[in-house]
């Protein structure tokens, strides 16, 4: 009767945007609010030194760190039934990453789609095909699902719930896991699950062939959980569509009206043939007018809860740093372990 050890991770390169909340944070919530008992364990981690992959600023990632948490436990994160800490708090994430970085094989991570996703961004190359390991990349963003890796299997947890994004990194993390546990002959790690969060992969409102991202150069391209009323009906009606007339599902054909109809869904609980049944003869404006204003209804309360944490920065330290404690003692005591099975 294995202990269910949960581990999930965030960002801090930006404010959350509906992807993240939608993809991850309304997942957090309810599988912290649906432990099955007392001895389940759930981290949920900023992960600061993955932000350092792509281009940063050092008073934006502090800031942006704090903001993480605030609008983490505006959303329903909360602190005494899950750990929340952030990721360079807890040493052992990176002296774990380096010990794994020495049993994997180069060709795992260049087979990894997302780095070439984010150095098409970075460096707006029109085809993925064209990217190769030669193109300028830094050693950081390829090898961090290594980090990653590190994170889960630093707690040895047997769950992560992520979106269909991380889905690839989270095979490699097994095979990772295996390939240790079958060079030094103890089953040291777990086999971690991929809890696939049910919500659709949201898009960027930009381009629709690529996903919602906090490290997207486009500010318009998401829809941050902070931005105002007034931002939110603007990004929304700039959003990329298409001219076809009426309202109908078709990712592949129509990606920018089905990921507003995603979206719709996913805020209402309406499944997606009953929201294109109720609006199959509107016109593009008159759907993204019913689509703002289900987005703005929704995170009105969050964004109430927000301005009021902003206003206790010293609580939200003390949670990041009770859940960083917590979180220390237990990575220690699995990378001592780690150690001594690999003759450190
Ligand atoms: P980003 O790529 O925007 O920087 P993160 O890497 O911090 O986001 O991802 C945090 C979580 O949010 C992950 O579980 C990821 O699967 C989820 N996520 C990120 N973008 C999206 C999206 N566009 N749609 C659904 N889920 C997403
Ligand atoms: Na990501």
């Amino acid at each position: 009767n294995q202990k269910r050890i949960t581990f999930s991770g965030i960002q801090p390169t930006g404010i959350p945007h509906l992807g993240n909340y939608l993809g991850a944070i309304t997942s957090w919530v309810s599988l912290q609010n649906n432990q099955s008992s007392e001895s389940e364990l759930i981290l949920y981690s900023i992960v600061d030194l993955h932000a350092l992959t792509i281009p940063k600023d050092a008073e934006m990632l502090r800031k942006s760190k704090i903001e993480i948490a605030i609008i983490l436990l505006a959303c329903g994160i909360n602190p005494k039934k899950c750990l929340i800490f952030e990721q360079s708090k807890v040493p052992a994430h990176s002296e774990l990453s380096w010990i794994l970085n020495c049993i994997i094989p180069i060709g795992w991570l260049s087979r990894m789609t997302q780095w070439k996703t984010k150095i098409q961004e970075q460096k707006n190359i029109q085809s993925i095909e064209d990217i190769d390991i030669s193109i300028g990349l830094d050693l950081g963003l390829f090898t961090y699902p290594v980090l990653q890796a590190a994170d889960i299997l630093l707690y040895k947890s047997t769950h992560v719930p992520v979106g269909d994004d991380q889905v690839q990194h989270l095979e490699l993390t097994r095979n990772i896991a295996e390939k240790f546990n079958k060079l030094y002959k103890k089953n040291v790690f777990p086999l971690p699950q991929t809890i696939l969060v049910p919500a659709k992969r949201i898009l960027s409102l930009k381009d629709p062939s690529k996903k919602m991202s906090k490290s997207s150069p486009f500010e318009y391209s998401r829809i941050n959980l902070t931005d105002s009323p007034k931002e939110i009906s603007q990004k929304i009606n700039r959003a990329t569509t298409d001219s076809q007339k009426g309202i109908s599902y078709s990712p592949d054909i129509r990606p920018g009206i089905s990921n507003l109809i995603n979206i719709y869904s996913s805020f209402t609980g309406l499944t997606i043939e009953q929201v294109v049944n109720k609006y199959k003869n509107y016109d593009n404006k008159m759907f993204k007018d019913s689509v703002t204003e289900v987005v703005i209804q929704h995170l009105q309360p969050i964004q109430k809860e927000i301005e009021k944490l902003r206003k206790e920065e010293g609580y939200v330290k003390n949670v990041l740093e009770d859940g960083a404690n917590k979180a220390n003692e237990i990575a220690k005591r699995n990378l001592n372990e780690i150690y001594k099975i690999i003759g450190l």
